[in-house]
């Protein structure tokens, strides 16, 4: 049995590109034999501030929105990162591991800093650290995530072989990343270029797994597309970034294969095929919205679901993380 860790921070709501790029896989996964821990990542949430109420009202929300996909806390881990402090604990000793060139060539990390980066917190810096001890903490080997997340976990990898190289042991293991073939990277409604998320600041950029009928048929309406038709093979998308995303988000919500969408729609203009996603995304979609919110509606269950995942993965983080912690050359501590 192989274990399974994955995380998403708790900010604003999950889009579609969170759930066809991660989270439609941790549900599947738990279908399998290997156990799985998901996490909602307070920690990493604050490298931006975060306003208090906020970010509890979000944490709520999101553990929320985890249930209504299926995630069944019966049978996965699921908690919220700040209370298990092992996180921090292996994330100081990766800070100590991991070296200032590896951080600085984050592609994540110059995209949010930008042009400002002597004015972001140094935790938007490390960020990366703290990701690897996620992982490591329970000696997961399995990540389920989308593409922009894939460098981070190369660089959890190079931590891992560095702390076991530096200390003389093989402690760490490997981690593998799952990214689903096809949607490992949702694109903006708006720009075919560019990753659909959470931050954008445009609302019709995305579809948010809350959005009713209305507001998830009028964005798909208002999709930016081509003035082509649709071709008859794949090959022919190469070039059309928009139409190739639309295409990839019909085949991942039907879960037809993206030649077969192609079939089905080849010479036509994209105002039917753009009536038949909108149809297939609030089928999918509006129950999970609704589900979240019988959901949020207690909080008493939602924090003991939350509570009761705390415990069980310090269960697991806590002597993993103190064996590292002996190989540093720390003595024991209150444990
Ligand atoms: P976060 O919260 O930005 O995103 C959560 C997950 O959603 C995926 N994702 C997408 N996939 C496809 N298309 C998109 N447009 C899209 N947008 C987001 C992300 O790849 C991610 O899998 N650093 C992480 C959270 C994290 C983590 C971890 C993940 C913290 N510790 C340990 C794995 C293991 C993040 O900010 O994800």
């Amino acid at each position: 049995m192989a274990r399974i860790f994955s995380g998403i921070q708790p900010t604003g709501i999950a889009t579609l590109g969170n759930y066809l790029g991660a989270l439609r896989n941790w549900v599947a996964l738990q279908e399998g034999e290997d156990e799985c821990i998901y996490c909602l990542v307070d920690l990493h949430a604050i490298t931006v501030f975060q306003d208090p109420a906020e970010l509890r009202e979000q944490t709520f929300a999101m553990a929320a929105l985890l249930l209504a996909c299926g995630i069944d806390p019966a049978r996965s881990i699921l908690f919220h990162q700040s209370a298990v402090p092992a996180h921090v604990r292996l994330g100081w000793i990766f800070n100590c591991v991991a070296r200032m060139g590896w951080l600085k060539r984050m592609t994540q990390f110059k995209d949010k800093a930008g042009k400002n980066q002597e004015e972001v917190s140094t935790g938007l810096f490390v960020y990366p650290n703290l990701m690897a001890a996620d992982i490591h903490a329970y000696h997961a080997t399995r990540v389920p995530v989308g593409d922009d997340q894939l460098q981070h976990l190369e660089l959890a990898n190079d931590i891992a072989e560095k702390f076991n190289h530096d200390y003389g042991v093989a402690f760490f293991p490997r981690i593998e990343p799952l990214v689903p073939p096809e949607t490992a990277r949702v694109m903006s409604l708006r720009d075919g270029t560019r990753k659909m998320s959470k931050s954008d600041p445009s609302d019709q950029s995305r579809i948010n797994m809350t959005d009713d009928a209305d507001a998830i048929a009028q964005k798909i309406r208002r999709a930016k597309t081509d003035p082509e038709p649709l071709p008859d093979h794949i090959g022919a998308l190469a070039s059309r970034p928009e139409a190739r995303n639309l295409v990839g988000i019909f085949a991942a919500i039907t879960g037809e294969s993206q030649e077969a969408v192609l079939a089905r729609f080849a010479g036509s203009g994209f105002g039917p095929f753009k009536e038949k996603l909108a149809e297939a995304l609030v089928a999918h979609i509006v129950p999970v919205g609704e589900r979240t919110r019988a959901y949020l509606a207690d909080r008493t269950e939602l924090e003991r679901i939350l509570q009761t995942g705390a415990r069980r993965a310090a269960a697991i983080a806590n002597p993993i993380t103190a064996a590292a912690e002996r190989i540093v050359g720390f003595l024991p501590g209150a444990e």
